[in-house]
């Protein structure tokens, strides 16, 4: 039996630290949307066309050691403003949601466009500052050289980005349960998630 838990929000809100918590938690398989962006984005940067990017991506290109760079984010940001773009990562997206023994799929326009009937969707919010803060300890811990500015200016573009654009826009679905992790820690965040994930499932 399949369920299925939509996880959206904007960048660096907790969503990836959230839904692999409760992907272990609940004994769930986890998919990070926003990979297969970072991947056909990074191809891009290589030079190849963004829709045949995306029509031929294959689980190798999901492994590539620079996803996690702004510079790779920002790439994502604009492939995924294209509609064909999108169109290509829909299958594979959704026949991970159905996978058996239940699937955590993290991104921004899950509960809205890609599982529309998940049996459980969560919006994972946090302010800006709070974000860009995290995001830049995250950054510098691994080495890249960044500023709290360029990281704070770099996350409101591409949350203006991804929630302007035409084609599934970043947004919380109408029946999604909103957790603003703003003044929660990692554990409080967690146990907010599964407490809304429990009600759904008893
Ligand atoms: O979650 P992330 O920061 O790794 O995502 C990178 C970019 O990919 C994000 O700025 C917008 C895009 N994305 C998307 O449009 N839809 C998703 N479901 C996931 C990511």
């Amino acid at each position: 039996m399949s369920f299925t838990i939509a996880i959206d929000g904007p960048a660096a809100a907790g969503k990836g630290t959230i839904s692999k918590a409760v992907a272990a938690h609940f004994g769930f398989g986890h998919l990070d949307t926003g990979l297969l962006y970072r991947a056909v984005g990074r191809k891009t940067l290589d030079g190849m066309p963004a829709i045949q990017a995306a029509q031929s991506l294959t689980a190798d290109d999901l492994k590539a050691d620079d996803l996690r760079t702004g510079h790779v984010a920002q790439a994502a940001s604009k492939v995924a403003s294209i509609p064909e773009v999108r169109a290509a990562l829909v299958d594979f997206q959704r026949a991970f949601a159905r996978r058996s023994g239940g699937a955590v799929l993290d991104g921004r326009d899950i509960g809205t466009v890609i599982c529309p009937d998940a049996e459980v969707k969560l919006y994972v919010t946090a302010s800006d500052e709070v974000r860009a803060e995290r995001r830049y300890l995250e950054l510098s811990a691994n080495g890249h050289a960044v500023t709290r500015e360029g990281v704070l200016e770099d996350l409101r573009e591409r949350d203006a980005r991804d929630s302007e654009r035409a084609t599934a826009p970043l947004k919380p679905a109408d029946d999604a349960y909103l957790v603003d992790t703003s003044g929660l820690s990692i554990d409080q965040a967690i146990a907010a998630a599964i407490a809304a994930v429990d009600q759904v499932k008893r």
